[in-house]
């Protein structure tokens, strides 16, 4: 694995656009369970507030960038975990996991829309909680590693190098 200094301007702006579109699909997803109701019972989809396609399309879109991104650390490399021994073990881990879960739920999802399978309906959205619960905490390490270790972390998500 190619290893650098700091992230690529094209990899920082996925990372910000990425957390953004998820935060905006989790709040606009209220609805997509009857949205989903009526797709499965081959009704017209009801008109909720909410548009489902909206929902599927931003989340599709998150899909592809993850992917992106995972292609981007390969080709252009990614800087050395922050911390040494332990703590470095638990970055390393701790993004391996978010990446997973960044696949993880919109795959879910569109085997639930586009495959028609209710079953995966439940873990999808139990998924996405997943995702916001690590996701803050990983916020909460980011500001400790910046404000109190003063390492620079965050700013390496900021500028690139
Ligand atoms: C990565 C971004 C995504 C996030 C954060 C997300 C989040 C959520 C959340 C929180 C729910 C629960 C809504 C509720 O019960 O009120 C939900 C439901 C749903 N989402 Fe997503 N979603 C994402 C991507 C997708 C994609 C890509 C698709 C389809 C291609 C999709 C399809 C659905 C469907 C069909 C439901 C209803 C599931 C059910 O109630 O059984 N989502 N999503
Ligand atoms: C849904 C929200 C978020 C997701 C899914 C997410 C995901 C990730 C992932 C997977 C990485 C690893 C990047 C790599 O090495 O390829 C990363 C790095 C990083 N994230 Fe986030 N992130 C989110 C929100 C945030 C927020 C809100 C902050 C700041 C408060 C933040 C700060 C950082 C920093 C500073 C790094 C670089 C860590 C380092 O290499 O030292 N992230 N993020």
């Amino acid at each position: 694995m190619v290893k650098r200094d700091g992230y690529s301007k094209a990899q920082i702006g996925l990372h910000w656009l990425t957390a953004a579109l998820i935060g905006f699909n989790y709040l606009y997803s209220e609805g997509m369970g009857d949205a989903l109701d009526a797709r499965l019972e081959g009704g017209a989809e009801p008109t909720l507030g909410i548009i489902p396609n909206v929902h599927v399309w931003v989340g599709i879109a998150v899909l592809v960038m993850v992917v992106l991104r995972l292609g981007l650390r390969m080709v252009q490399g990614h800087p050395a975990a922050a911390g040494t021994g332990l703590t470095a073990l638990a970055a390393t881990w701790g993004h391996r996991l978010l990446y997973l879960v960044l696949l993880v739920v919109p795959a879910l999802g569109a085997v639930t829309w586009f495959g028609g399978l209710d079953a995966t309906g439940e873990p999808h959205a139990f998924m996405a909680n997943v995702i916001l619960v690590l996701a803050g905490l990983h916020a909460l390490v980011a500001l400790f590693h910046q404000f109190v270790l003063k390492d620079g972390s965050l700013t390496r998500m900021l500028r690139s190098k």
